[in-house]
């Protein structure tokens, strides 16, 4: 698709209620990483680097809103950063003053980051702002508890971005922080800022070049780093597994990658290079002995397209209901080259089908700790309408009528009857086990609903010790139920 089109369909997609659901997604799961990594009381000192490797202007419009999910990518990483430090400083706080009636009135953590649209474009609105009060200083050590690189190849985007930033940092801190002062610096085409003073310690770097050509931070593999890397490109092409590999290369790494499966499907055989990159099948004798198929002659498109179709496409007999579509089996085979390419122990998958009822992309998060995995988990959760899938549905929406809803969407009884379908006739089982294996082993989040339901119907009772004391964290699940 030449890329004027794709440009056109991404500003369609801000609009309908998949583009909102991905930015809700994206923006809860960084509601829930930033305290994860940075948490005050923590002895280990984490530096949390965020990437987003295709971050577009930051703002769609006119409009200042004042819901964080009508923003772009990183302008959503940015308010949930800022409002997660100074949210944490004034629990700090409370703590502190507990006891104190007169210190401890209650302050609101909530964020107000609206304002008035402006007919202005931003760069004007930015040296109004600047007009009336410059907070800038220079910039002495950027190194900071969190950092965020943004990489955009467009001129014009670049240019909105970097006031869209800026102007969203100096209402916050004249808000909020007035006698607070953010580090500014420009360097080429990289520019920084820095907002280092107490209850901050951030700095954003916005970069004009293709993601191709950005280096990862020479700390993303350290053993105190953790970073989410966030490609949300308009195709398949620029996400190469080797650079996917490259942010994705250590154990505190994730990824969350808008994996365009319906394009693969409709441009494999267009571009079957660019599949083949963008899945790594650099060896291509390994990738045919795998998959049970000949070696394609490289001299013929046509033998290359239908092996890399067979590929991507593939699916075991037994595993055939499971799939509705072909643009789901591509979602399946790319999750398998990705575990095996990169450190990976956790990945979770979140489908989003378009108004005519077609899947459209998938979005895949890589992780390696569990608390990353239950945080995706209850955002894809969330953000799914469909009881334990994790699927968004324009059709559904817009055709069908559902009505967006962000709340929890488990069915209790549900996981109670797959919780006890696994641990039947079992002893003293731990619930650290069931809610691992709810966890690692199913589409739920675990919680302690179900296994109430199952403890009321008899199915488990609570283990007792030698002397009868109960132990409130071991059950005993009967053997059969009636
Ligand atoms: C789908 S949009 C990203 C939207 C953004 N995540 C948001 O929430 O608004 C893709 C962006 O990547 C930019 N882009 C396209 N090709 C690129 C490349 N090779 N390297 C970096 N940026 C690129 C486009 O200009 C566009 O702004």
């Amino acid at each position: 698709m030449a890329s004027q089109n794709l440009e056109e369909a991404f500003f369609k997609e801000n609009d309908t209620p998949h583009g909102l659901v991905k930015r809700i997604l994206y923006k809860k799961y960084l509601q829930a990483y930033f305290p994860k990594t940075q948490y005050e009381k923590v002895s280990y000192n984490y530096k949390t680097i965020i990437i987003d490797g295709f971050s577009g202007a930051g703002r769609y419009g006119n409009e200042w809103p004042n819901e964080i999910e009508k923003y772009g990518s990183p302008l959503i990483a940015v308010m949930v950063a800022l409002g997660f430090c100074r949210k944490k400083r004034i629990q700090v706080n409370r703590k502190r003053n507990a006891g104190d009636a007169a210190e401890n009135v209650s302050i609101d953590t909530n964020v107000v980051w609206g304002s008035d649209p402006s007919t202005k474009n931003p760069e004007n609105e930015l040296l109004e702002e600047l007009k009336v009060k410059n907070i800038r200083t220079g910039i002495a050590d950027p190194n900071c508890d969190i950092h965020m690189y943004f990489v955009e190849k467009n001129r014009n985007n670049i240019i909105k971005l970097k006031c869209n930033m800026e102007l969203i940092i100096i209402r916050f801190l004249k808000r909020y922080y007035p006698s607070h002062k953010y580090g500014y610096a420009e360097e080429g085409s990289r520019t920084m800022f820095v907002i280092d003073t107490e209850p901050f310690s951030i700095c954003i770097e916005i970069k004009r070049s293709e993601f191709s050509s950005f280096d990862p931070p020479s700390d993303l593999s350290h053993r105190n780093t953790r970073s989410l890397t966030f490609l949300d490109p308009f195709g398949y092409t620029h996400t190469p597994m080797e650079r996917v590999q490259l942010f994705a290369s250590a154990k505190g790494n994730e990824v969350l990658i808008n994996f365009r499966s319906s394009y693969v499907n409709r441009f494999v055989s267009r571009n079957p290079g660019g599949v083949i990159k963008l899945f790594g099948m650099d060896d291509l004798e390994k990738v045919a002995r795998l998959y049970g198929i000949e070696r394609p002659d490289l001299e013929k498109n046509d033998d290359l397209v239908e092996f890399v179709k067979s590929v991507i496409r593939s699916c075991e007999p037994e595993d055939r209901s499971r799939f509705k579509n072909n643009i789901c089996k591509i979602a399946r085979n790319y999750e398998r080259f990705l575990r095996s390419k990169i450190e990976c122990k956790f990945l979770q998958s979140f489908e989003v089908v378009d108004e005519g009822n077609t899947t459209l992309y998938h979005l895949i998060h890589t992780t390696n700790h569990p608390k990353g995995l239950e945080a995706m988990k209850e955002s894809m959760n969330r953000c799914s309408q469909t009881e334990g899938e994790m699927q968004m549905s324009d059709y559904q929406v817009l055709r069908k009528g559902h009505v967006l809803n962000f709340g929890n969407k488990d069915k209790h009884e549900q996981v109670a009857t797959v919780i006890y379908e696994q641990f039947a006739g079992r002893k003293d089982v731990h619930i650290d086990k069931i809610s691992a294996f709810v966890r690692d082993n199913t589409p739920y989040v675990y919680r302690k609903k179900p296994l109430r339901i199952l403890q009321k119907d008899g199915r488990i009772t609570r283990v007792r010790g030698r002397n009868g004391e109960l132990q409130t964290k071991n059950y005993n699940f009967s053997d059969t139920v009636e």
